[in-house]
């Protein structure tokens, strides 16, 4: 089966591909042509996902999934949620965001986080969302090198590396989008109907 994977992040499309296997031959947007920006105007990561898949589906008539990802902090009421990426600006820089989010927590005790995905699938026209959650905490200091965004200061439950302390294959097994990810391809292998929450 091909599908067009909304996106150009080689990060996440490694991830994907470790996945989902060989069964599945995704495309890039840069595979297909498509480098204009795909708009992302929604207030929620459901309607982002589903507004970019719609963006792509519209524009090849190809079957597409689309992910948004938010980082949701509970002493921040949710922040910064579906703004993670620009949380600090519209640069999208990494760096400054986790200097954003330290600086709001400061010693706030209350470090409770979560990884929050959402996948919107188009597959011959009918539309599908599949979410994945990792509970986690943020910590006080960036630890570790491995992945990207707010890797270095996200440590998963039950865990005593942060997300930027561990591989892609250990990180893989207990992410947010791995779960999602999980969820799509069980769905697409017709093994499971499509489900909201964890
Ligand atoms: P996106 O919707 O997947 O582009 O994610 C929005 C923002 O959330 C990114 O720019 C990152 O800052 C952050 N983010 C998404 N996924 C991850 C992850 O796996 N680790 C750390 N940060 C992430």
């Amino acid at each position: 089966m091909t599908l067009v994977f909304a996106t150009n992040n080689q990060y996440k499309l490694r991830e994907i591909n470790h996945v989902l296997g060989d069964s599945f031959t995704l495309l890039s947007l840069g595979r297909i042509g498509l480098t204009e920006d795909i708009p992302e105007n929604e207030p929620t990561l459901e309607g982002n996902a589903l507004e970019k898949a719609r963006h792509i589906y519209r524009a090849t008539g190809l079957n597409v999934f689309a992910d948004d990802t938010g980082l949701e902090t509970a002493a921040l009421n949710g922040a910064p949620g579906v703004h993670s990426a620009r949380f600090a600006g519209p640069g999208k820089d990494s760096d400054a965001n986790i200097d954003r989010l330290l600086g709001l927590l400061g010693d706030n005790p209350d470090r409770r986080a979560r990884f929050r995905t959402v996948i919107a699938l188009i597959l011959d026209g009918k539309e599908y969302t599949f979410e994945g959650t990792v509970e986690g905490t943020i910590t006080m200091n960036r630890r570790g090198s491995e992945g990207f965004g707010y890797d270095p200061v996200f440590l998963p439950d039950g865990c005593s590396l942060t997300f930027a302390e561990m591989s892609l294959g250990e990180k893989n097994r207990i992410s947010h989008r791995a779960r999602a990810f999980e969820k799509l391809r069980r769905f697409l292998s017709g093994q499971e109907p499509p489900v909201q929450d964890q």
